[in-house]
């Protein structure tokens, strides 16, 4: 395996943008082949069969380019599909999990932490289930927010639209008054409604966001093993989705923090 190859970064859809941009700003001289399930998505309302199946053919078509490391950028696949793909694939992998687990952990004052994320992701029990590993005390309360990934979908992500106000309101409430002071951000598509959430929580809590978790992770995963590249030159992504790029260049500008000035590619993921 040659540290000159590229990191695969894929997701259900446009959610694992949100990696890929800070994939961009902690290595910027790692090229990325991101892919955008963009034609199945979402993820987090399926069973765990569709996942884990939908997931292998994710990892096989980045694997087709040859890509040195495995980053799921999606909570929903790392917690229905991780061990498996953890097993099954030939380069290192990680997902979303580990590393937010980890920094929640960390970060926590006084061992309550909140988990949001997609039915799936809430469902397997992924966040909590590593929490309470690595900080057997630690309380940790669940909220699945389904409709968060809709609205981000939809570009409603402004802190002051009613709409993403009253839907934060409605299913942050309860976390809220179990006194959290830790949330982590366990889907994807939420640190768009970071602001919006951060309004609602107020500056105690401290949000956890699992695409900076995760760019830092797999940074230290391929220095571990000698697979960062020595090129200078800083890259630019690759982006590949399953269904018409046409929406995909619409929204993805939001999750990037800039426009998408790369040209995206549809290909055929079922012959993977
Ligand atoms: N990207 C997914 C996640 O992080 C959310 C969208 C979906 O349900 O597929 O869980």
């Amino acid at each position: 395996m040659s540290s000159q190859n590229a990191i695969g970064v894929f997701d259900s859809g446009l959610g694992g943008l949100t990696a890929v941009k800070e994939f961009s700003r902690v290595l910027p001289n790692e090229k990325i082949i991101y892919f955008g399930d963009t034609g199945r998505v979402p993820y987090g309302t399926r069973s765990r069969d569709t996942i884990k199946k939908y997931s292998l053919q994710d990892a096989a078509f980045l694997l087709s380019h040859n890509v040195k490391m495995i980053v799921a950028a999606c909570g929903t696949v790392s917690s229905v599909s991780g061990d498996l793909l953890e097993e099954r694939l030939p380069v290192p992998y990680t997902g979303v999990v580990n590393p937010t687990a980890f920094a929640a952990a960390n970060a926590t004052k006084n061992g309550r932490i909140g988990v949001i994320g997609t039915a799936a992701t809430v469902g397997s029990h992924s966040y909590k289930n590593r929490i309470k590993k690595l900080s057997p005390n630690a309380e940790v309360f669940e909220q699945a927010c389904p409709l968060f990934v809709s609205l981000v979908e939809n570009g409603i992500v402004r802190r002051d639209d009613q709409i993403a106000r009253l839907v934060v309101i409605r299913y942050l409430s309860e976390l809220k008054e179990k006194g959290v002071d830790t949330l982590i951000l366990g889907c994807t598509h939420f640190p768009l409604l970071r602001e919006a959430i951060g309004d609602f929580m107020g500056d105690g809590v401290t949000l956890i966001d699992s695409g900076s978790e995760t760019a830092a992770y797999a940074a230290k995963v391929l220095g571990e093993q000698d697979l960062l590249t020595d090129d200078p030159v800083p890259k630019a992504p690759s982006f590949f989705v399953s269904d018409t790029p046409d929406g995909f260049e619409q929204v993805a500008g939001l999750f990037l923090g800039r426009g998408m000035e790369h040209s995206v590619t549809q290909i055929d993921i079922e012959q993977y």
